[in-house]
């Protein structure tokens, strides 16, 4: 199983950064990660590289990111939750990277997505407690927009999302977060 971990923290001594260290050490072999921060990787989807997109010219960072989700069983997003959705670093490296002909293609009616063959796992960390999150409905919300209704989009049937909340408070069970992130890439890649 090849493990490509898309990861978007700025801050290397971050909570996050241990949950992406807990991937990695979790991940028999053949773990990819991409670092999007570290890369400084450019996000803007501009006008133009959306056309020339759709007859499949793609820039060269992008073709080079197209070559990792090729080649990989499971793709694992790890980020903070950032004003309800994705750092703005990780939207635009999705906005450029699932591009037509590779993530997508229009079909008769409806569209087509082309990831098929993949499994997906997101760790997303709040600041607030999940609980409330639940109880406004933020994360049946998150759902579609940062999740299956996404990916699927894309062909990715399996999403897995799991939500950490209160990160940077005192009292949270970090080391259960982590068990917990262990746990699930063991048995993902199975
Ligand atoms: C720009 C920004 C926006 C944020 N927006 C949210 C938010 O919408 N909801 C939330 O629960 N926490 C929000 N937070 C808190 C972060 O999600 C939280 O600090 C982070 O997940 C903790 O993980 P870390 O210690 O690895 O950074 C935000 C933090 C920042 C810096």
């Amino acid at each position: 199983m090849k493990h490509l971990i898309i990861y978007a923290h700025p801050n290397p001594n971050s909570f996050n950064h241990a949950i992406l260290e807990k991937a990695v050490e979790a991940s028999p072999n053949n773990v990819i990660v991409r670092d999007l921060y570290q890369l400084n990787f450019q996000p803007n989807l501009s006008w133009q590289e959306f056309h020339q997109s759709i007859s499949q010219q793609y820039a060269e960072d992008v073709t080079k990111e197209h070559q990792y989700w090729r080649e990989a069983d499971v793709i694992t997003l790890i980020y903070p939750l950032w004003w309800m959705g994705f750092p703005a670093i990780l939207k635009g490296y999705l906005d450029r990277v699932l591009s037509y002909d590779f993530a997508y293609r229009n079909g008769d009616i409806e569209s087509i997505g082309l990831l098929t063959d993949k499994k997906m796992q997101q760790f997303v960390t709040l600041g607030n407690p999940n609980e409330k999150y639940e109880r406004k409905g933020f994360l049946a919300a998150f759902e579609h927009t940062l999740g299956k209704g996404l990916f699927e989009f894309c062909g990715i049937s399996e999403v897995q999302m799991h939500y950490f909340g209160d990160v940077g408070l005192k009292e949270t069970d970090y080391a259960a977060i982590l068990q917990e992130v262990e746990q699930s890439c063991r048995e993902i890649l199975k």
